[in-house]
């Protein structure tokens, strides 16, 4: 014992796997910057005014030309979990039926249980969701939504094969349920485009697409968006309107200013590269510290979720890790029942050189 009292173990700087949101190095802090300044110069007047339920106009129009639809096809929001929470508000009651991926987003699963839904979970495999379950669901009883994560799911890692998004668009119009297609990640591929949208095959108005800028941009700029059928559209405008007047109209006049400038697909382009560095230092480490871990190499995106041998419990392993300084969700998160041997790391937030450390302290605590 020092003179000074009992000496203290320093906490290890924290290596964090938990968050779904990129370390500081992957935010384009100085052309966002450059943006802000642009906007209030030349598109003040708009920027700093109420707007209406779309937001942005400008903004809605580059979106549609984006997705080859109209613009009175889009509106945008406050992060795309906004957009997700008034859609189910609007859509859903207590006891409807609603298949949701197993696993899925978490933050979704709680909304979902807010409102009282009757959930469906269908596994998840390689290639997405298991269609044949969803078949046999539907043969069960109707079906009001079905929510989709298609590109480098959160928190699986996996993408929806051409095939499978086929026959859910089919499936959904055959059966009257609508799908919202949740798709933050589709812009960070590592190699290949994902196929097609959903949104991009539906001829029924059964599909309702929703992403944001959190992943291209920043989070915290918390602009997303909706596109859908004109007439679902406008309700949830209207909607919007009445609840929030307009989303930020200042942050949609900033994020147009990079889109228009073609700053935000140099930004995609160089975080493409930044994040593939990353999951291959993950899968490194994990091979050196951890080859027990089976997983679906992520083909883009934030996240490779691990499935450890049966027995292993990561809910404990994952409060000890947290006082290792090594932080990551454990699969119950993302489940409504089981997941006990499974974990989501989130490479996004790791920089390559500190992913070795990361996992060695995940291992030591196994
Ligand atoms: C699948 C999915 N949907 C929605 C969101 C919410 O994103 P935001 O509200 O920042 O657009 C996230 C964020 O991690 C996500 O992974």
């Amino acid at each position: 014992m020092s003179p000074q009292g009992p000496e203290r173990i320093p906490m290890p700087d924290t290596i964090s796997f938990a968050r779904g949101a990129p370390s500081p190095d992957l935010i384009p802090v100085d052309a966002v910057r450059v943006a802000a300044a642009k906007a209030l110069e030349d598109d003040w007047q708009t920027a700093l005014s109420y707007g209406v339920g779309i937001g942005h106009p400008g903004l809605c129009a580059w979106i549609a030309e984006r997705h080859g639809i109209p613009a009175e096809q889009v509106m945008t929001t406050n992060g795309s979990l906004e957009a997700g929470a008034m859609l189910f508000r609007h859509l859903l009651s207590p006891g409807d039926r609603v298949i949701v991926e197993r696993p899925s987003y978490d933050r979704t699963l709680l909304l979902l249980e807010q409102i009282g839904v009757e959930f469906i979970p269908i596994d998840l495999h390689e290639d997405g969701i298991d269609v044949d379950a969803v078949e046999k669901a539907l043969a069960l009883g109707p079906v009001k939504l079905a929510h989709i994560i298609p590109n480098f799911h959160n928190p699986a890692g996996c993408t929806l094969s051409l095939e499978k998004r086929q026959r859910l668009v089919t499936l959904a119009a055959e059966h009257g349920f609508t799908i919202f297609e949740d798709d933050p990640y589709r812009e960070l591929p590592f190699g290949e485009d994902p196929p097609p949208t959903l949104l991009s095959m539906d001829e029924a108005d059964k599909v309702i697409h929703a992403s944001s800028f959190s992943k291209t941009v920043s989070p915290g700029v918390r602009v997303g968006y909706l596109a859908g059928p004109r007439e679902q559209i406008g309700e949830l405008a209207r909607i919007a309107n009445e609840n929030y007047i307009s989303p930020n109209m200042l942050s949609g006049s900033l994020v147009l200013e990079l889109c228009r400038s073609g700053v935000l697909d140099d930004n995609i382009a160089k975080v493409k590269v930044a994040l593939q560095e990353r999951r291959d230092a993950l899968v490194d480490a994990l091979g050196r510290h951890i080859p027990e871990a089976r997983f679906v190499l992520p083909g883009g995106g934030y996240f490779l979720w691990a499935d450890l041998a049966e027995g292993r419990d990561t809910v404990a392993i994952a409060a000890n890790a947290k006082e290792a300084g090594a932080p990551f969700i454990p699969g119950t998160d993302f489940m409504l029942s089981g997941g006990q041997h499974s974990l989501r790391f989130s490479f996004a937030s790791v920089p390559p050189e500190k992913m070795d450390e990361g996992i060695s302290r995940i291992a030591s605590c196994l």
